[in-house]
């Protein structure tokens, strides 16, 4: 059958998210998601709104959320956002900048979405390819998109890019720089600063990585208010419904029980990166709560990947030129990153 889709639309292939398998009994390294579970604040919050209220539409504005995110990293209110994830405020900024035939040029490889939203508005990637030690490539700046985005800690290499390289991007860029900082938490830098001073960044945020809330969609983003009014014009009104809100709020104020997660997280990948060299990969430093490791000698990682899904343990495998010897593996639990680490030794 021929739909009238739009042009673009009718061509392009739509955004395909990690495995998220309905069996059970998966060790799941595949997407991220923290191992640990939310706070229980955030438990509580959420039956405390789960009630006669629910029939009521929730705040457009989310601001029981925004204030406490305005608080918590020092913001004025009018220089926050909410998403429904931060995948929603990527979509608000491929609407409000992307028009037809617009290129938005961001470092290759990296979150493939921000291909799948500038395609749905009829525009272009311009990828510049990072260099082999995923340092901020210099031509960045030279492209003369409207926008430019960088994930810092990057998927999937996991590699940070330092605040001053980024601040020295936001004055060289002829737009708005936007950086993604979905893994920021688990990195000893942030951009956040940049969005406090500088009339032409964006800094989103998630809670669904360190905060433990992949399941309830919520991102933040951080900006000159001027920049804001254009994505609410194109914000869905009510993009977070009244749990996310009231769950979002309460995991801020309870920072503590974060922190303490990211601890374990970051010990064992350190455990995970100084294994993996004598199993034959090489991990690039990682930023994030995944690991990027090459196989030697250029071999495909697909086998091993395959493998593994084969032993119920699922990583992330990328099907393409550059990445292929690579897979990627999410910081699960001692035991979880343990199980995989058994896995590779016994299939060496
Ligand atoms: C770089 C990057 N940005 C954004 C996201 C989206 O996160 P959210 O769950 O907030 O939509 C992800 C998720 O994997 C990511 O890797």
């Amino acid at each position: 059958m021929r739909v009238p889709f739009r042009r673009t639309i009718g061509r392009m292939e739509g955004y395909v998210p990690g495995e998220q398998p309905q069996e059970e009994g998966f060790i799941k390294l595949n997407t991220n998601e923290n191992p640990y579970p939310p706070s229980p604040a955030v438990l509580r919050a959420i039956r405390a709104e789960a009630g006669a209220s629910l029939r009521l539409y929730p705040d457009p504005g989310a601001t029981r959320l925004r204030s406490q995110a305005a608080l918590t990293y020092g913001f004025d209110l009018s220089r926050v956002i909410a998403g429904n994830g931060s995948d929603d405020l990527l979509a608000m900024v491929a609407r409000a900048f992307v028009g037809e035939g617009d290129a938005l040029c961001c470092p290759t490889p990296t979150y493939t979405l921000y291909d799948t939203l500038v395609r749905i508005q009829g525009g272009r990637i311009k990828g510049i390819p990072y260099p082999e030690d995923y340092s901020l490539p210099a031509a960045l700046a030279a492209s003369r998109a409207k926008v430019t985005i960088v994930a810092s800690p990057n998927s999937p290499s996991g590699t940070g890019v330092p605040t001053a390289s980024l601040a020295d991007l936001a004055d060289r860029v002829a737009g708005v720089l936007v950086v993604d900082e979905a893994y920021a938490d688990f990195s000893d830098t942030t951009a956040l600063s940049l969005a406090r001073e500088r009339e032409n960044v964006i800094v989103l945020r998630t809670l669904s990585k360190s905060f433990s809330l992949a399941g309830m969609r919520i991102g933040l983003g951080f900006a000159h208010p001027a920049i804001l009014a254009g994505l609410n014009k194109v914000r869905d009104s009510y993009n977070l419904g009244r749990l996310a809100i009231a769950a979002g709020e309460a995991a801020l104020k309870d920072i503590g029980w974060m922190e303490k997660n990211i601890a374990k997280i970051q010990k064992t990948r350190a455990s995970l990166l100084s294994a993996l060299p004598s199993l034959g990969f090489s991990p690039f430093p990682s930023q994030s709560n995944f690991v990027l490791a090459k196989r030697s000698r250029g071999r495909s990682a697909r086998p091993v990947y395959e493998e593994l899904k084969r032993r119920k343990i699922l990583v992330r495998y990328f099907d393409t030129p550059r990445l292929s010897g690579c897979l990627r593996i999410t910081v699960g639990t001692d035991d979880e990153v343990g199980a995989l680490l058994a896995a590779l030794r016994e299939m060496l």
